[in-house]
């Protein structure tokens, strides 16, 4: 029988996000990609496990995920919930999300009143809970009103199926209106999920970042690697194979040898610090405290445990910061 190690929060600084009560561990565990039913669950199980015994206390999944056989992230997860980590329940933040094809028909996809409370029984379910944490908008749906999703989302907490509200991959004008009609209602809304990484400020150029933190709200990074780009994984080159996520695609606007300078040039920055260039592109991200966790999604406890270790050494020069601007603009 599993049990937890008894050290799992020693190194581990959980931060708030943004005003709310909600804290999350600065580094976190997605299972969107290789975490469905056609993947092993022994080895999904240790990654999973060896997180939480490092004081990763939180997990991030959606609906939709399952490598095209959707819902089946969830109920990978909620196995382990169930065999594993029931007597850490309370200690758990579990998030997951609604609005990308979960099954067939107009109420499958979106985040239609129907879809949104029928939706989170079905997770519910596949989870083996009876409340998440967590739960999100996947994304702006623009054939709903935003007033009917805000409602369905204020309807859910109401119910005791989820604590806290958050959206993802809304851009700024989508976050003020959702954040106006949250308001509005008390609904316990706490953050927007979007992609940022090293090659990817859209959050911070685009003001999202400010409107967030003038709602007291938070930030939570996925992405954060591109992909595995940011690693040491494609110094040599990268292969035409590789598939860039569609928020990230403006990385390869000069062409991939251009990134690849980069990349080499950001590892010897990251050397300097006595990092890996994965260790530095989570740190970076968590330079500022709006950004409450970065979600990496791995399938590999080494990588787990290197990309943990980003946690010894935050801080960041102000020299280094601006290496990290000049070797990041494009
Ligand atoms: N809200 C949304 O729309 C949305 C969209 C995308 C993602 N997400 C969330 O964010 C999570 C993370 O996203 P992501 O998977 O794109 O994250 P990511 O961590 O940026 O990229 C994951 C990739 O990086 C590789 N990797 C991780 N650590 C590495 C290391 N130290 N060295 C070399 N390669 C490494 C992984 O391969 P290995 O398996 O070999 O480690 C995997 O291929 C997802 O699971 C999901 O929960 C949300």
């Amino acid at each position: 029988m599993y049990k937890a190690n008894d050290t799992r929060y020693d190194n581990v600084t959980p931060r708030p996000l943004g005003k709310s009560g909600l804290v999350l561990p600065p580094i976190a565990l997605g299972l969107w990609q290789h975490y469905g039913s056609a993947d092993p669950y022994a080895a999904r199980r240790d990654v999973i496990l060896a997180a939480f015994d490092r004081g990763v206390f939180h997990f991030d999944v959606a609906n939709h995920y399952g490598d095209g056989d959707f819902g089946s992230s969830e109920a990978l997860l909620g196995q382990v919930l169930a065999s594993d980590l029931r007597p850490y329940r309370d200690e758990l933040v579990i998030a997951t999300k609604i609005g990308y094809e979960i099954h067939p028909g107009p109420f499958g996809t979106g985040t239609s009143r129907k879809a949104i409370l029928q939706g989170i029984d079905d997770s519910l379910g596949r989870l083996n809970l009876d409340y998440v944490d967590l739960l999100y908008a996947h994304r702006f749906d623009t054939t709903v009103p935003v007033a009917e999703t805000v409602r369905a989302l204020d309807d859910v907490v109401k119910a005791g199926k989820a604590l806290y509200i958050g959206v993802s991959n809304f851009d700024t004008p989508q976050a003020q209106e959702a954040i106006d009609r949250f308001t509005a209602l008390g609904t316990p809304f706490v953050v927007d999920q979007m992609s940022y990484n090293l090659f990817n400020r859209d959050v911070e150029t685009s003001g999202l970042l400010d409107t967030l933190r003038r709602a007291g709200a938070g930030l939570v990074a996925y992405g954060p690697l591109s992909e595995g780009l940011l690693s040491d994984r494609y110094l040599a080159g990268i292969p035409d194979t590789f598939k860039i996520h569609p928020t990230n695609q403006q990385t390869f606007a000069n062409g991939k040898a251009a990134v690849v300078q980069r990349l080499n040039q950001l590892n010897d920055l990251a050397q300097g610090r006595g990092q890996t260039l994965a260790q530095m592109a989570l740190a970076w991200l968590l330079r500022d405290p709006i950004v409450a966790s970065v979600l990496i999604g791995t399938t590999s406890t080494t990588h787990l445990q290197d990309n943990l270790q980003a946690l010894d050494h935050l801080a960041f020069t102000a020299d280094e910061l601006a290496e990290i601007d000049r070797l990041t603009t494009l």
